[in-house]
Formats: structure tokens, sequence, C-alpha cells
């Protein structure tokens, strides 16, 4: 097989961990960096050993030497960026959230079909050891059906600033940059139900914390401007098959401590997915704890972003289907737009 010509657009922080992984797979040569900043994807080509640096992403598409790009820009152009690829014929690797709105998710979505090409979301918890292992006691139906899931991501002090902070680049604060992880891990174990009604809440009452001293956390590459994101946000999901999912995450909370939990009820058993993959289930009339033994109980990073890129690499090579197709992008979008709208109206909102 011969290699697939890699561009990651986007050289700030999380492209590290793509490069890294582009870096460890054998079957990727990393042919082009991208960034607005030019000086910032022309010091990124020099450390990860790629040819060539560009500026606009118009030039990676005019490319004939590159077949596929990680875009890991701002969430604002996440759905040009992808939809100009998949249509110069690259395969795409969009970092989460898909996009910022509904509209573009779906035009994000026509773009793929049209292409044929690959477009896998970042959903990269689905990539962890820990979800990987539980993923097939679900299939084997060892939890049965899951009818509640609950979904935690709390930040005490975890707002990353610059465009992360304002909702023009970003499309919101905590709930669609760590509730799109938590809700989509839950809802990939629930077997992916359809959204029925949304309640949300989203509150602006810490701002960043900026005052906070002494405590080190997250930030964007450039930081600085305007704080215009919920700093704490919660809602209930409830799905056409019944099951319903409660979520809270944070940028900014009186917590003791950050937290990070998903947990997940079935009619045949339980789980817990993070902090610490465990089950719980009972026979002959005695309830269980199951702890598997396994290298990682919880999400590690490097590894589930080896695996998230090794498995981009099949889907380019065409040995696999994504398992993280555009289609839970679209999902996504609508239940993340359906809690702003809720917590801005007050009300529930149907979809
Ligand atoms: N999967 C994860 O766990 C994870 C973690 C962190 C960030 N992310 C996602 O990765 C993306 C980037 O986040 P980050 O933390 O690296 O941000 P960052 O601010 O550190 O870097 C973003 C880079 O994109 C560049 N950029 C912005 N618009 C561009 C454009 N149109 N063309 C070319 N370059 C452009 C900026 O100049 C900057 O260098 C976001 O979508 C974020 O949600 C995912």
């Amino acid at each position: 097989m011969s290699k697939i010509r890699i561009a990651v657009i986007g050289a700030g922080s999380i492209s590290d961990v793509h490069l890294n992984a582009y870096k460890n797979n054998k079957e990727t040569e990393i042919a082009a960096i991208c960034d607005v900043n030019e000086e910032r994807a022309r010091q990124k080509a020099q450390a990860y050993g790629a040819g060539k640096a560009y500026a606009d992403y118009r030039q990676v598409l005019a490319d004939p030497d590159i077949d596929a790009v990680s875009v890991c820009t701002w969430n604002n152009s996440h759905a040009e960026i992808s939809i100009a690829s998949l249509r110069a014929g690259k395969h795409v690797l969009c970092e989460k959230p898909l996009c910022k709105t509904v509209e573009e998710a779906l035009a994000v979505e026509a773009a793929a079909k049209e292409s044929g090409k690959t477009l896998q979301v970042g959903y990269v918890r689905r990539f962890g050891m820990n979800a990987q292992v539980l993923k097939q006691f679900v299939d084997a139906g060892d939890l049965g059906e899951i009818y509640y899931a609950k979904a935690s991501c709390l930040r005490r002090l975890g707002n990353p600033g610059g465009w992360f902070a304002d909702t023009e680049r970003s499309g919101g604060g905590p709930l669609i940059d760590l509730g799109v992880h938590v809700i989509d891990i839950a809802w990939y174990m629930m077997g992916k139900p359809k959204v029925k009604s949304v309640t949300g809440n989203t509150y602006k009452r810490l701002g960043n914390r900026g005052n906070i001293r002494h405590l080190s956390y997250y930030k964007a590459a450039d930081t600085g401007g305007p704080n215009t994101v919920e700093d704490m946000a919660n809602a209930l999901i409830r799905f056409e098959n019944g099951a319903s999912l409660f979520v809270d995450v944070s940028f900014a909370l009186h917590a003791q401590e950050d937290h990070i939990s998903v947990k997940l009820y079935g009619d045949r058993g339980g789980a817990e997915l993070e902090p610490k993959l465990a089950m719980a289930t009972e026979k002959h009339d005695t309830m269980l704890n199951i702890h598997p033994q396994i290298d990682a109980l919880t999400f590690d990073f490097a590894n589930g972003f080896q695996n998230e890129i090794d498995h981009f690499i099949d889907c380019c090579q065409g040995r696999a289907e994504t398992i993280c197709p555009v289609e839970d992008g679209v999902e996504m979008m609508k239940m993340l737009s359906a809690i702003y709208e809720s917590g801005a109206r007050g009300a529930e909102i149907r979809l």
C-alpha cells in the first residue's frame, strides 16, 4: 500500500497530538502543515519533517500530493474547510465538534456523501481502550437495554481562553467543547438512539475566573479577547426509545476538584466508563461488581489518539469504514443546538 500523504490544518495545541500519532503510523507521510499563523506552520513543519508549510488551507487543497487532512482549526472553520477538502478529493479527519450549527453539519454531510471520501469526526473517546472494551460487553448484550446514562465533565478552572471563550469562533463554551465528548461516548454506548426532546440550562455566573492564581490549566495557542461563552451547562436529553441522558459540564465552578464521569445503566447490567471502567450486574441472586484487568481503565490521551488516527488511515486505505461517521456529527449538533436553545428560551425543545 502506498503511504497516505497528510496535511494538518491548524497548527495549535492539539495538532501535536495528531502529528505524533501520524508520525507513528507507518503508512503515513506528514506532507504539509497549514496555519493562518505562517510562522507557526513553518516551525511545526520543521519539527515534524513536513516538506511544505502553507498559510491558506486552499493551498493544501490545490496540492495534488496531499491525500488527506486533519482539521485542527477553530470550530468556526471546521465546516468550511471540511467541505472544501472533500470537494477537492481529500479524506478528512475533523476535530470535534464537527462544526457550530445543524445547518453546517448537514452541509458537511451532503459534501461527504457526494465526494465518497471519508469524513471522520474526532470522537477520540470512542478509541480509548476502556471504551473499546466496554463496547464489546455492550454489543454482546451484557448490559441489556441501557435506559439511563449520566455524563459529567466539570472543570472548576478550565476556560482555555482565546477563541474557546469567543462564541463567534467556538460556537459555545464547555457544552460544545467538553459536553461533545461525554455526550457522544454515552450516546454511542446507548446504541445511538434518536433524540426526542431536550431540556437544558446554561449559566454565565463565574466568567473565566481569570483572577485565580497558583493553578495551571489548558490554554489555547493564542489567549486574550472577550469571554462570551457559558461557564456551566446541564441538560436532560430524552430519546425516542424511552432512554434518557443527564449531562453537566463546566469551565468554571465552585467545586472541590475537577470531575469526569460517564455512567450507563441497563436492565441487565451497569457500567462506569469514567473515571475508571467498572461494571455491575447480578448472578445467582447476588450482586457483582466487575473490575476488568486492562492497561488503561481510564481514557489514555496518547493511546486514544493513536487508535483514532490509525483507524482514519485504515479508512483512507479503503480497509475500513469509519466508526465516527458524519451522521454522528449531525446528531450531536442537533443535541447541542437544542440544549443551547432550551437554555435561552427556558423551555423544553422537541426535535
Ligand atoms: N479531541 C480533543 O480532545 C481535543 C482537545 C483539544 C482541542 N480539540 C479541538 O481541536 C481544535 C483546535 O484546538 P486547539 O486547542 O489546538 O486550538 P489552538 O488555538 O491551540 O490552535 C488552533 C490553531 O488553528 C489556527 N487556525 C484557526 N483558523 C484557521 C484557518 N482557517 N486556517 C488555518 N489555521 C487556522 C490558529 O491560528 C491556531 O494555530 C478545536 O476544534 C478543538 O475543539 C480537540
